[in-house]
């Protein structure tokens, strides 16, 4: 085989994985800015690390905490970002000190442009300076931005290259920084950001809503020229069905932060699980955006459900796909009313399977292996064999237990799993039961399924061998 042959095949074997070797798995963590916008300051980040910490969330794979915009006071003479000693007296290192002792990772948020979305410094001429300034505080994780970009957008190579420049810092720097694109989808990051990124943005900030309709988030497509904020649940679904297939280990689409336990205006509970469940089969990040001092035991039990975090962070990285979707006559006062099946193959064999209600009354499903496998390769063995199916939510924490774990009155050891004793990939390899919910019927070959969902809610299984 001649040289060039050779070395053609290495680069396409690299590009399927990671730029720089970090997020095999989508990443997990929290993040301010849902919760406390600019309010922020070094206490704020020691009490949710402290509580995240005593919940067993951190134990439940919720690793980064991350500080978001409005943190910083201009440059010094040198030209290197100041913290403001207001919110931050004694600077960065020390929290971030402060969080590798709790066994946590810390990020940080600048933006690819002159000023931050909130007009604080940003990070564009300004590159391998700040890279440097994030890697000798301790950074493990960056958040990087894309308002003030002075134009530089709006052709898939002006973005490229002005996220590629913090890549290349980021590099250069030699600590190991998880690279979070934030730039909204704008020029189609799923394109050519797994090249230089570990997840991009592919939407508009999110909102505590599960579908509303709003002005702030004009854009109802995958390709947007306008993004805004307060997106729905439905509205982000919506816009990552086209692009799924970009994502996978090392490089993820980010369907932006969690809204569980976000009260403005907030979610029901079926809809907080419906939220938190796609984001899961999709490989979103999954960065909780609650304020963890109001954290009630139903949020507390969605995102500490180990069997839905284990489709996150299942080895294979595989994002799950939509296979059809109808319109029901049925709208709600948004105007949508619409059933979908969703599937996807995972590490061990087992499909997973979503049966998304998003109309406004209850729905009786009935999905065939055909569909199930449709997109899964080697479809026609599959469909030819029985299938056990398992309900990955039946084994939900009750929230009277929440509650106590919540107030201190019950350890969470014997509720939560804890993947920092034995990995995700490693319970999944060892068919642990706590990840795979309960066994509620069999599928027979060549046959299908029968299930009634309620309004806003999504049934999540495992079709398993028998
Ligand atoms: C937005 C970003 C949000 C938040 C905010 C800070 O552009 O999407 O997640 O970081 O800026 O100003």
């Amino acid at each position: 085989m001649d040289s060039i042959l050779v070395l053609t095949l290495l680069l396409a074997g690299a590009k399927a994985d990671s730029y720089n070797g970090l997020g095999q798995t989508p990443q997990m963590g929290w993040n301010n800015w849902n919760s406390f916008a600019c309010d922020v300051s070094a206490s704020m980040l020691e009490t949710a690390a402290s509580k995240i910490k005593s919940f067993g969330l951190q134990a439940a794979g919720y690793e980064y905490v991350i500080l978001d915009d409005c943190w910083s006071n201009g440059r010094d003479s040198n030209g290197n970002l100041q913290p403001d000693t207001t919110k931050f007296p004694d600077g960065i290192t020390p929290i971030a000190d402060s969080l590798h002792q709790q066994g946590f990772k810390f990020g940080m948020y600048s933006s690819a442009g002159t000023q931050t979305c909130g007009y604080y410094e940003g990070s564009l001429g300004h590159e391998q300076a700040d890279a440097n300034s994030f890697a000798s505080w301790g950074v493990d994780y960056l958040k990087y931005d894309n308002c003030n970009n002075e134009g530089q957008s709006g052709t898939q190579e002006l973005s490229y290259k002005r996220y590629k420049t913090m890549s290349d810092a980021l590099l250069a720097t030699g600590r190991d920084i998880f690279y979070s694109m934030c730039n909204w989808g704008e020029d189609q990051p799923w394109l050519w950001a797994d090249k230089i990124a570990n997840s991009w943005r592919m939407s508009g900030d999110i909102g505590a809503t599960f579908d509303t309709v709003s002005p702030d988030c004009p854009c109802q497509q995958t390709i947007c020229t306008e993004f805004g904020g307060a997106c729905s649940v439905l509205n982000i679904l919506n816009k990552v069905v086209n692009i799924t297939q970009y994502g996978g280990p090392g490089h993820w689409n980010d369907l932006d932060m969690l809204e569980v336990g976000v009260d403005r205006p907030g979610m029901s509970d079926t809809e907080e699980k419906f939220h938190f469940s796609m984001w899961c089969l999709t490989k979103s990040s999954l960065i909780m955006g609650n304020d963890m001092s109001k954290l009630n035991g139903t949020s507390y039990s969605i995102l500490s459900h180990a069997p839905l975090i284990a489709i996150s962070q299942d080895p294979a990285g595989i994002p799950a796909s939509r296979i059809w979707r109808v319109e029901t006559e049925q709208k709600d006062e948004n105007g949508f009313g619409f059933l979908e099946l969703w599937a996807g193959p995972l590490e061990n064999g087992d499909q997973v399977v979503a049966l998304v209600n998003a109309a406004p009354v209850p729905w009786d499903f009935t999905v065939w292996l055909d569909d199930i496998f449709q997109k899964t390769d080697g479809s026609g063995d599959k469909t030819s064999r029985k299938w056990d199916i398992y309900d990955l939510w039946s084994s939900r924490l009750d929230s009277g237990t929440a509650d106590a774990i919540i107030a201190g009155t019950e350890s969470w050891e014997s509720h939560v799993y804890d993947a920092t004793q034995k990995s995700y990939a490693d319970g999944l390899r060892d068919n642990d039961p706590r990840l795979f919910g309960n066994k509620v019927g069999t599928v027979p070959a060549y046959g299908g399924m029968k299930v009634k969902i309620s309004a806003h809610d999504v049934g999540i299984f495992r079709l398993r061998r028998p």
